[in-house]
């Protein structure tokens, strides 16, 4: 006979936190966000922090080499999608790879034939008030100038005047030889007052810029997820069929951690991958998804660094309604936290658990970790941001970008899905939409931390592990739902809806 489970499975929407003692030293700058992202021994430490509980989705309409960067400096980690070939994946790892905060490739160059007519062009089209001059009009050819705003007079040169008149020569500029460091390169650019300064190799040729605004932000991002070489971390999604070619191009390329993406991680294919890993790589890797201890264990006991956690809960997802598949997020997470810190007490081995799909409102996310998830993965979340890969689009008055699931027809994402067998999926489980534009990554984040840091500090908690032993969580009704809003009033049109 099947086994029935009389508890209704339940959703981050139907609980709330009761508030703790807030003491004094509960405030948020005091609240530590630092999170495990891979397995380590009780008392060691493990190889992946991250500093913010935050990942984002492996899909194509989230997860690219710009969300990459953009979220590692918030001290958070994407996993570059996997539905793409192995080349283009590899490819956008390298490039975050060698993203180097504060040294950027030149954008804006011009060769010493143009004219002001030219620079006057390129500025509009670019907005950069910096140009590099070089040989070949390359953003690595041989330097031979630098032209800024200050170089000339709109009212008074002609337009036919040629850059090599209008520009700082070589000989006259302060630059800093290929292997300066950052540090290094910001005591020359304030020692010589400079506003940019460009690095070149033995040969002349232009490697590299150093704005001092950039300096600047990198010092305003203190929370940045970097390696050992001050590069980005990051993370790459692979599937169970090609992982035997996609996982050393990957290697190869710089990851720093793989997860499977599968919409039901419980197979014999999860755990013949997350094998094949573990004997040939020293890289970790999560797997996934799963919903119950029996899921967690199984790919534990693969040898899995991570147990990612959830089925049917994203926001693009029809799994539930196609194949009558998956669990509610919440009762999810709760059974896999326990089936954790069984383990842990079993083995002294301690395996970080991401909540992924499903959050809609930032308190959800505090909740997740309230639940024992050591981090969330969002897609419709970071969608919505300037850093996103798809289309911002405007639609009557607003605009939305694109977002669609890896499981819709547009994604074509099929090995997602696949249980095996010679016959591939032949129906969709993710639908192709949009989401209201946001704005920036960071802003938005910033207001998301601040709330869940808030939330914390109510629970009297000063990080994810106090919070995970201290929370008093509630069951609510529908009912007190309702309560929960906005109600009884009359909304003035200026009120914001609380996201
Ligand atoms: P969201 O944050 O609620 O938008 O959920 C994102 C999560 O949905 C991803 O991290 C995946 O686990 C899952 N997902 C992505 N694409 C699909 C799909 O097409 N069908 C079902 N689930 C999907």
């Amino acid at each position: 006979m099947a086994t029935f489970y009389t508890e209704p499975s339940r959703t981050f929407n139907e609980y709330l936190l009761l508030p703790n003692l807030t003491t004094k030293e509960c405030n948020p700058a005091n609240v530590d966000l630092s999170t495990p992202i891979t397995k380590f021994k009780k008392g060691e430490k493990p190889a992946i922090s991250l500093n913010i509980p935050f990942s984002s989705a492996v899909m194509q309409a989230v997860s690219d080499h710009h969300m990459a960067v953009a979220l590692a400096r918030c001290g958070g980690i994407s996993f570059i999608f996997g539905s793409q070939s192995v080349e283009s994946q590899a490819t956008m790892v390298r490039k975050v790879k060698a993203y180097k905060a504060g040294f950027v490739v030149s954008k804006s160059n011009l060769t010493p034939d143009q004219t002001l007519k030219d620079i006057l062009a390129l500025k509009e089209q670019t907005g950069h008030s910096t140009c590099a001059v070089t040989e070949d009009g390359t953003a690595k050819g041989k330097l031979l100038g630098i032209v800024t705003g200050r170089d000339y007079r709109i009212s008074r040169d002609s337009l036919d005047k040629k850059v090599s008149d209008i520009m700082t020569p070589f000989s006259s500029l302060i630059y800093a030889k290929s292997g300066t460091t950052l540090s290094e390169a910001n005591d020359l650019i304030w020692e010589h007052k400079l506003n940019c300064l460009p690095i070149v190799d033995e040969n002349q040729n232009l490697e590299f810029l150093v704005f001092r605004k950039d300096y600047d932000s990198r010092k305003n991002n203190p929370l940045s997820l970097l390696d050992a070489n001050k590069s980005y971390i990051v993370g790459a999604g692979i599937n169970t069929k090609d992982y035997k070619e996609r996982v050393p191009a990957l290697v190869e390329a710089g990851v720093d951690i793989l997860v499977i993406d599968s919409s039901d991680g419980f197979s014999e294919w999860q755990k013949e991958t997350v094998e094949y890993v573990k004997a040939n790589f020293n890289v970790p890797i999560g797997a996934g998804n799963v919903v119950d201890k029996e899921g967690f264990r199984y790919l534990v006991d693969a040898g899995a660094d991570f147990i990612k956690v959830g089925i049917g809960g994203g926001s693009i997802c029809i799994t539930r309604e196609q194949k009558g598949i998956g669990r509610g997020q919440a009762s999810a997470v709760i059974e896999v936290a326990q089936a954790r810190d069984e383990y842990f007490k079993e083995t002294g081995i301690y395996i970080p658990i991401c909540s992924d799909g499903g959050i809609v409102h930032d308190y959800h996310v505090t909740l997740a970790l309230a639940m024992g998830a050591d981090f969330v993965m969002l897609g419709r979340y970071f969608a919505r941001f300037d850093e996103s890969p798809t289309k911002k689009v405007k639609i009557g008055n607003n605009f939305v970008k694109e977002y669609w699931g890896e499981g819709s027809n547009r994604a074509r994402n099929w090995q997602r899905y696949d249980t095996g067998g010679k016959q591939s999926l032949v129906f969709e489980e993710g639908v192709d939409s949009y989401v209201p534009y946001a704005g920036s990554l960071r802003e938005n984040l910033d207001r998301t931390l601040n709330k869940v840091k808030s939330t914390m500090c109510n629970c009297g908690s000063l990080s994810i592990p106090e919070l995970q032993q201290k929370a008093r969580i509630t069951v609510i009704s529908a009912t007190s739902l309702v309560e929960g809003g906005a109600h009884d009033v009359i909304l003035k049109e200026s009120s914001m809806a609380a996201e």
